[in-house]
């Protein structure tokens, strides 16, 4: 699976508008392929299935015009959350290349008909869906109006989110240095109410990823961590884009942070 990833990172909206076509034969086994080898950096395995709306009675509220979904279930256990939201927004990345849209839809399926396909085990979550198709030429006045309420097309500022050495000072794209890229493509990435919870210090060739909670847990787990797994997707595909290598570890710097702020991981590049 090649892709341009910044290409589909910065073209990317989330796409709840379809023109009714099937996907294509072509573009159909790409995106089995990747669904079948796609992998994150924490090894969750996630099992992908590509169902069909009219075979399996999927419907969604907010979704029009779409003829199939790709769904994905794991199972619960360390990291789970970060590891789904990975492989997940990989496979999105990589249909946006091929010209399909996607939404990552948590809440707007008939979420018990998705589970049942999906065939679920005792320790199984599918946390997520989306409808792949082609985008329409309009987005509906539904869409339109959601994206305006959950101001799709904003984002928080970079040094809101990405700070130097320590949480008292934002972080400027000059002094991240070779990690500029890769935030600002993480900043961009898709959230649960475009709530973007992830957080970054960024001490040298280091970078400690932070979530700040801002949503309740659901009886699918802590759905901010799957954001935190999709922007590390954007960051750690972009790095890999650019020739950057390095590895995930966790150890936690200590570094003071406020209550709702969590910390989560940390990124080394590797030194030349
Ligand atoms: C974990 C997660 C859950 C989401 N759940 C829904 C949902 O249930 N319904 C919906 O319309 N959009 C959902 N979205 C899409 C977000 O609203 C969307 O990504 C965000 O507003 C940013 O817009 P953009 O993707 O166009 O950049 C979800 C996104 C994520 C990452």
């Amino acid at each position: 699976m090649n892709f341009k990833v910044k290409e589909s990172i910065k073209d990317r909206k989330s796409v709840r508008t379809f023109d009714g076509r099937r996907i294509s034969d072509k573009d159909r086994e790409a995106l089995l392929k990747c669904m079948q080898t796609v992998r994150n950096p924490f090894d969750v395995p996630v099992e992908f299935k590509l169902l069909n709306v009219n075979e399996h009675g999927l419907t969604s509220p907010v979704v029009i015009g779409a003829e199939d979904y790709i769904a994905a279930k794991t199972a619960r256990g360390k990291n789970f959350e970060m590891g789904y939201g990975y492989s997940f927004e990989t496979v999105c990345l990589y249909a946006k290349s091929l010209g399909i849209g996607t939404v990552l839809l948590a809440s707007s399926i008939n979420r018990s008909t998705f589970e049942k396909v999906m065939d679920l085990k005792d320790n199984e979550v599918m946390p997520l869906a989306t409808p792949v198709g082609y985008p329409a030429p309009k987005r509906s006045i539904r869409e339109v109006l959601m994206r305006k309420g959950i101001k799709a097309d904003s984002r928080i500022d970079f040094d809101k989110l990405f700070f130097d050495e320590s949480f008292s000072k934002g972080l400027s794209a000059e002094k991240a240095g070779v990690f500029a890229d890769a935030l600002e493509m993480l900043r961009w990435a898709p959230s649960a109410v475009n709530k973007q919870p992830w957080r970054a210090v960024v001490c040298k060739d280091t970078v400690h990823f932070y979530e700040a909670k801002s949503l309740g847990d659901s009886p699918l787990g802590d759905l901010q961590k799957i954001d935190l797994g999709i922007g590390l997707s954007h960051f750690d595909l972009t790095l890999k884009e650019e020739g950057i290598s390095g590895r995930f570890f966790e150890k936690d710097p200590g570094l003071a942070h406020e209550a709702n702020v969590q910390y989560i991981i940390s990124f080394e590049k590797e030194s030349l």
